[in-house]
């Protein structure tokens, strides 16, 4: 499976089954953390075998979510854009999972903090969790909004643009909200976030997608 499949075939699973993630799998995601940490700076650990954070709580049950006993925490040092950047490299970490057969979600509320499940250091923060495990479904597909309500285009607008946003759209963002928009103009990218919940963590995740389905070699980020 590509991480173009992997975009397609991703939806927010809540419910898991108890089998515990294979070794093969659990090594590939542990080296996939380990290079996000790397390159981004930060401190994303993989919890397994913990349930209580995802246990019977009034949160979890909130959330309907069962089952959960493995989950990535999303911790690096507080600075301008750590939301922005877990959200970039945590998605990495989503789609290796789906493409090991594995399915997830992203959760920023409905989770209880563990103490000694992680570590959380000095200057750091956790911004998020991400369940991690085999599903007892595949999710469901959201409604996503129109192509033209997340990006202004015309007839001149690259292939490239246009399959990024799309790609954008199969984003998970908080509460589904979709709050953002991009811009093209001479092979440059401009991405803004919209006000809501989370809508930073959303703008990492969903330049992700983007830069996967555009194809990073044909445009620039405008910084
Ligand atoms: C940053 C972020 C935080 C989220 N927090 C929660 C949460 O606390 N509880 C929950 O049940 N789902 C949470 N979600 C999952 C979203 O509700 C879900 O991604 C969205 O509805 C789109 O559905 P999909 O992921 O199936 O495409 C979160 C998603 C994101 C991106």
């Amino acid at each position: 499976m590509t991480l173009k499949d992997a975009m397609r075939a991703r939806h927010s699973v809540r419910a898991y089954i108890d089998k515990p993630i294979d070794q093969k799998s659990l090594d590939a995601l542990s080296l996939c953390i380990k290079e996000c940490n790397a390159q981004g700076d930060l401190n994303i650990q993989l919890v397994t075998n913990e349930p209580n954070a995802f246990g019977k709580s009034f949160l979890a049950h909130y959330g309907k979510f069962s089952g959960v006993k493995n989950y990535v925490a999303l911790v690096g040092k507080k600075c301008k854009n750590l939301e922005e950047k877990l959200g970039y490299y945590g998605e990495k970490i989503v789609l290796l999972a789906q493409t090991l057969g594995l399915n997830t979600c992203w959760v920023a509320l409905t989770f209880k903090k563990i103490k000694n499940a992680f570590t959380i250091n000095k200057g750091e923060k956790l911004v998020a969790v991400i369940s991690i495990g085999y599903g007892k479904n595949q999710g469901v597909p959201s409604k996503n909004k129109p192509l033209d309500k997340v990006c202004e285009f015309n007839g001149k607008s690259p292939a490239w643009f246009l399959e990024g946003v799309s790609a954008a759209l199969l984003a998970p963002t908080a509460i589904n909200q979709q709050k953002f928009f991009f811009t093209e103009e001479n092979g440059t990218v401009t991405l803004t976030a919209g006000v809501g919940p989370c809508a930073k963590i959303d703008l990492g995740i969903v330049k992700y997608h983007f830069e996967i389905a555009a194809g990073k070699e044909n445009f620039k980020w405008k910084v």
